[in-house]
């Protein structure tokens, strides 16, 4: 049986030519900065972003793991989304690790925070409360239905942060996702940060590692971080060369995969006893709902599965799909055929 995957962008496998640059790659220990093709991805990765420098990390949550270590010390504070990826999915690392105060804000359906829920939570200077030193955005949303934030909401937000005297992260890991959707170059969504994270092996399908950008001096520090943390690799060119070719061919093929979500929204809009809202769906991601106590949301997936599709349940009544390199629009009108299916029998 044919199995389509539509989990998540990180269950892709890496292609032909990324194979064969893994084969290929000319090694040396990155530690000792010897590695070629490790300088060469993180050169590589900085001028693609607009940064001076970059640093070849094994994770996203790595990345934005050694980003905040790096920028704030313990007891100080980092005012981030209620429904980010960094505060629900990364195991609490800031503060289980850093000693760092997460301080969430909600997080709007676009995948925002409000200006002025993020000025009223920036603290005053008093011994009572922790420091607040770091600012967390997420671009594209994850949980926010794949949403992209704009060059504008990103730059007010950094513009407000420096008034006050704080920084900026941007846990890029599918930044250039949004770049996509909105048709421009991804430095516009960097360009005012003080650093970020974007992820090789999500839809640009590369195996395995993240990239941390930023200015020279931060990654010189993040460096050491990413030491601290064990995440110096060695022979890390092996890895690294599948990124190159991530970023070298897989950036302009994801529209492919945007077109192939809102396909896939539009379809489900379609379905007695689904509910999506499909305008919604500008990215790979899409979220909807069972909207019919005949069916729970897990007992839809065992049923996918029983026709090869993967689905991923995220709540009693909420599932999520997620387009990549590998579904092609045959696999859409398949996982749409299935999902009629399955809901005419309920
Ligand atoms: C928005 C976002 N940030 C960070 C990560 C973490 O990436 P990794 O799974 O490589 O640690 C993910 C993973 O899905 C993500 O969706």
């Amino acid at each position: 049986m044919k199995i389509i995957d539509l989990r998540s962008d990180t269950v892709t496998l890496p292609t032909p030519a990324m194979r064969e640059a893994i084969y290929r790659a000319e090694l040396g220990d990155d530690v000792f900065g010897e590695d070629p093709t490790v300088n060469r991805l993180e050169k590589m990765a900085a001028e693609r972003v607009g940064k001076e420098a970059a640093l070849f990390v094994a994770s996203g949550t790595m990345g934005n793991l050694v980003c905040v270590l790096t920028h704030c010390a313990r007891g100080e504070e980092a005012i981030l989304g209620n429904q980010s990826h960094t505060f629900l999915y990364e195991a609490g690392g800031m503060s289980a690790l850093g000693g760092i105060h997460p301080h969430t804000i909600r997080n709007q359906t676009d995948g925002t925070m409000r200006l002025e829920d993020i000025k009223a939570a920036i603290r005053d200077d008093s011994a009572h409360f922790p420091r607040t030193r770091l600012i967390c955005l997420e671009n594209t949303h994850n949980r926010c239905y794949g949403a992209a934030l704009t060059p504008e909401y990103t730059d007010a937000v950094v513009t407000m942060a420096k008034k006050r005297g704080l920084l900026v992260h941007l846990d890029g890991a599918r930044v250039f996702n949004a770049a996509v959707a909105l048709g421009i170059d991804v430095r516009k969504l960097t360009r005012s940060v003080d650093s970020l994270s974007f992820c090789l092996s999500k839809g640009l399908s590369a195996p395995v590692g993240s990239v941390v950008c930023g200015s020279s001096e931060f990654i010189a520090e993040a460096r050491r971080t990413r030491k601290v943390l064990g995440g110096g690799m060695r022979q890390a060119g092996i890895i690294a060369a599948a990124g190159i070719v991530a970023l070298q061919q897989m950036v302009d093929r994801i529209a492919e995969d945007h077109k192939n979500a809102r396909r896939l929204a539009e379809g489900i809009a379609r379905i007695h006893g689904l509910s999506i809202d499909p305008e919604r769906v500008q990215t790979n991601i899409i979220y909807f709902e069972v909207a019919t106590d005949r069916l729970t949301a897990d007992k839809l997936v065992t049923e996918l599965s029983k026709r090869g599709i993967k689905i991923l349940c995220v709540g009693p009544s909420r599932l999520r799909m997620v387009t990549h390199y590998g579904i092609s629009s045959e696999d859409v009108d398949l996982a749409l055929a299935a999902l009629d299916e399955v809901m005419a029998n309920v």
